[in-house]
């Protein structure tokens, strides 16, 4: 299944060889690597969407996303491991299925990250209005400043999402100067976030508040809440996947770790179990204390997520009154609820610290896989440009910092994280893909990390990733085959014409002075 040209494997891997990391990471370093990558705004704000979407079911949402990513992180590590290169599931495809299909991985990679990233700058900038701004400063900033328009699934009275624009450039900024997060900054970051996730989980399991009543009914939507309704169980699942995105950049790290055949796993498995088991813990606490039932259309079926009916039913509850689902800032809104407003604050403080550094990663992502696209001759050369001072890409950061900074203008959290993970989804089922066609025609090459029983693990990812990806409310199911007709028009009408390979040049580049890999993102 090889579709045009393929990059050839040694090509590649005589890219990756120029380069020659100490092995230093041991699991331990790793998995705290994982869980900064992984904890946002799927937790500390998607929990609203979620159980909008599910009910108390939100709590089996987690699980049922948890284990498909741990699935899918088995077999990105074997390939990482392997082709340790930037553009990680782009390359791989180019060189199992061909560019143009590694086009299309690389079209929904953009996808991906960018728009991911404006999901977390919108996520950022609830807790900034709700808990900087309002609660420390006393200023409240007009609604049309701070949300998207209400007809694309924003707020009453909403028309610009303006703290999102901001955090988006400086993030893109930052990252043109050639910012890059250390692993010090990284370890002080997510011992905030666990800490405040665990004061959350101790404060609310333990509160009188708790009602296990309050979990009835446990499915008000269902397991299946109907195709392209993106309710239910498996609705929810597909859309706080969002709050798993991210620990690609653990398996990225594999050819860094010491024995990576027992610390990647440990690495990918411990961050990504710790999490689940944290979030179905958070989302116990919310739920059991104040509540997480839907707000129910007239017909018993929840309103959906993001919709202009649940907006303006949610208009109608005092601030204090507000139910789970209609809250911009989930957890800071529970604890305040339950009289813990200072501890709530704490946590709006925390969610502001740390969530632009998963901004940070997601686009420095975009813009290392957007680099290697119009490396190869794919997108325009000049993207690629290399800032002379900063050393970094700046062209393609500017641009994608553009274009994440307005969809964080007008578009809700819930509607770009739903569209960021059908990209997400498209990326790691070719990556599985990619690793099975690998075993078979590459038999030989060396591997740090053997995914373990592929043949079962692989068509789990693969059936995991369609799965979720069809539980997906329609509008975001649509996104993709729109986006990638957009992409194959690019294909034909610029890019394989101008393509490296196809023009017989294929470089290897000298990686020491190479943007592209600065490891410890
Ligand atoms: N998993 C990351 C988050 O939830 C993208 O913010």
């Amino acid at each position: 299944m090889k579709f045009g040209r393929v990059k050839p494997l040694d090509a590649i891997l005589a890219t990756a060889k120029a380069k020659s990391l100490e092995p230093t990471l041991g699991w331990f370093q790793l998995t705290l690597f994982g869980i900064g990558c992984v904890i946002g705004t799927g937790i500390f704000v998607l929990t609203s969407a979620g159980a909008q979407k599910a009910g108390p079911g939100l709590m089996l949402a987690f699980a049922i996303a948890g284990v498909i990513c741990i699935f899918a992180a088995l077999c990105y590590a074997e390939i990482a491991a392997m082709i340790p290169v930037a553009g990680s599931a782009y390359t791989y495809t180019y060189t199992t299925m061909g560019e143009l299909l590694a086009w299309t991985v690389g079209w929904a990679l953009i996808l991906e990250y960018a728009v991911a990233a404006s999901a977390v700058s919108v996520g950022w900038s609830g807790f900034f209005a709700g808990t900087i701004l309002s609660e420390f400063l006393g200023v409240q900033l007009p609604t049309w400043l701070s949300g998207a328009p209400l007809a694309l699934g924003g707020v009453e009275g909403g028309l610009i999402n303006l703290p999102a624009v901001l955090i988006a450039l400086l993030i893109t900024w930052l990252l043109m100067i050639g910012t890059t997060e250390s692993a010090r900054v990284n370890a002080v970051l997510v011992a905030i976030k666990v800490t405040a996730l665990t004061a959350f989980i101790g404060i609310t399991l333990t509160s009188d508040a708790f009602d296990s009543g309050k979990f009835n009914p446990f499915l008000p939507a269902g397991v299946f809440g109907g195709f392209g309704s993106g309710l239910g169980a498996v609705g929810a699942a597909a859309t706080i996947f969002f709050a798993y995105v991210g620990f690609d950049a653990v398996s990225t790290a594999a050819e860094e770790t010491k024995n990576p055949q027992r610390n990647v796993p440990i690495g990918l498995i411990g961050s990504l179990l710790f999490c689940t088991i944290f979030y179905i813990l958070v989302a116990a606490g919310a739920i059991g204390t104040i509540g997480g039932q839907p707000l129910m259309g007239p017909n018993g079926v929840p309103f959906p997520a993001g919709s202009e009916e649940l907006a303006r039913q949610c208009a109608t509850f005092a601030a204090n009154q507000l139910p789970l689902v209609c809250s911009d800032e989930a957890l800071a809104h529970v604890l305040r609820q339950i009289g813990w407003s200072g501890v709530g604050n704490a946590l709006g403080l925390a969610a502001s610290l740390a969530l632009p550094s998963v901004i940070l990663i997601l686009l420095f992502g975009q813009t290392r896989v957007a680099f290697v696209m119009s490396r190869d001759g794919l997108l325009p050369e000049s993207w690629s440009k290399v800032h002379p001072k900063w050393k970094t890409p700046h062209v393609i950061t500017a641009i994608t910092g553009i274009a994440v900074a307005f969809a964080a203008a007008f578009l809700p959290v819930g509607k770009l994280a739903d569209i960021a993970n059908a990209g997400t989804l498209y990326a790691f089922m070719m990556v599985a893909i990619a690793v099975m066609m690998l075993r078979k025609s590459s038999a030989d090459y060396p591997r740090k990390f053997r995914t373990p029983m592929l043949w079962l693990v692989g068509p789990l990812t693969v059936a995991g990733c369609i799965f979720l990806f069809f539980n997906l409310p329609i509008d975001a199911m649509l996104v993709l085959p729109i986006w990638g007709a957009l992409g194959l028009i690019v294909y034909f009408g610029y890019s394989r014409s101008r393509s490296h390979l196809g023009r017989g040049v294929v470089e290897v580049v000298d990686l020491d002075h190479d943007p592209e890999h600065t490891p410890n993102v």
